[in-house]
């Protein structure tokens, strides 16, 4: 676990730590969470050269359905504004489930079918959910293992991302806990004093569904990078 000093730095930490590892295995295939902590990483990523980033493979991690992948507030419009365009990867080398599809379980089936095919996930990039979610993995009783349709909490959905959006949503479609436990890397990133108290019962270190955050532990490679307001002052 890195502390960083703010989130400029955790920035600049995220976009090496990545950079590293594209550069050791360029075909890589990163899972990519969206929202506001891994932003200012992929800025940072998108002012260097593309070149190292020609043959990387990106795989969104979760999706809100209900909003086209084209409008503000999607996890489409956001990785195609903040990684695809700058790193400019192209769709052959996009894995994404449409949150909008008429059939919600036939697209995690096909998810979850890509991801066998162009799996295993590289580097894993998380942020941690207010309530302890990871991408749209909710506390819960149990964590399902592959892509799946989610009944989302009133904690994610007062996510900022689709404030504003318009659209009614009660749904997301997710990677699975084990999809994301079968990583090879899984990098956690942690900003900001809102997230201390989510980040304190994370530090805990206890294995529960009802802090899904809490099965990183059991991952084999796992970094976290906060910065020091999101550390929780006891
Ligand atoms: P954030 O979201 O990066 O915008 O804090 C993380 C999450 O809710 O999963």
């Amino acid at each position: 676990m890195i502390v960083a000093d703010d989130y400029t730095h955790l920035s600049q930490l995220a976009a090496d730590h990545i950079g590293r590892l594209v550069k050791e295995d360029p075909q890589m295939l990163l899972c990519a969470a969206t929202g506001g902590t891994p932003t200012g990483a992929y800025e940072r990523l998108a002012e260097g050269s593309t070149e190292l980033f020609a043959q990387m493979r990106i795989l969104k991690l979760d999706e809100w359905c209900g909003i086209p992948g084209t409008q503000d507030g999607s996890c489409d419009h956001y990785l195609s504004r903040h990684l695809l365009e700058p790193l400019k990867v192209t769709p052959d080398r996009y894995f994404r489930a449409d949150g909008d599809a008429k059939d919600l379980q036939a697209e995690c089936a096909r998810m979850s079918e890509a991801l066998r095919a162009e799996g295993p996930i590289g580097l894993c990039v998380l942020g941690l959910g207010m309530n302890g979610h990871l991408g749209f993995n909710e506390p819960g009783d149990r964590m399902v293992p592959h892509w799946h349709v989610v009944e989302l909490t009133d904690s994610s959905l007062a996510h900022p991302m689709i404030q504003g959006s318009g659209a009614s949503i009660t749904l997301g479609v997710t990677t699975g806990m084990q999809d994301i436990l079968d990583s090879r890397q899984a990098l956690l990133l942690v900003s900001g004093g809102h997230k201390s108290e989510a980040m304190k019962r994370f530090l805990t270190k206890r294995v529960t569904p009802q802090f899904p955050a809490s099965y990183l532990w059991e991952h084999p490679n796992l970094t976290v990078i906060c910065d020091r307001d999101a550390v929780p002052s006891d």
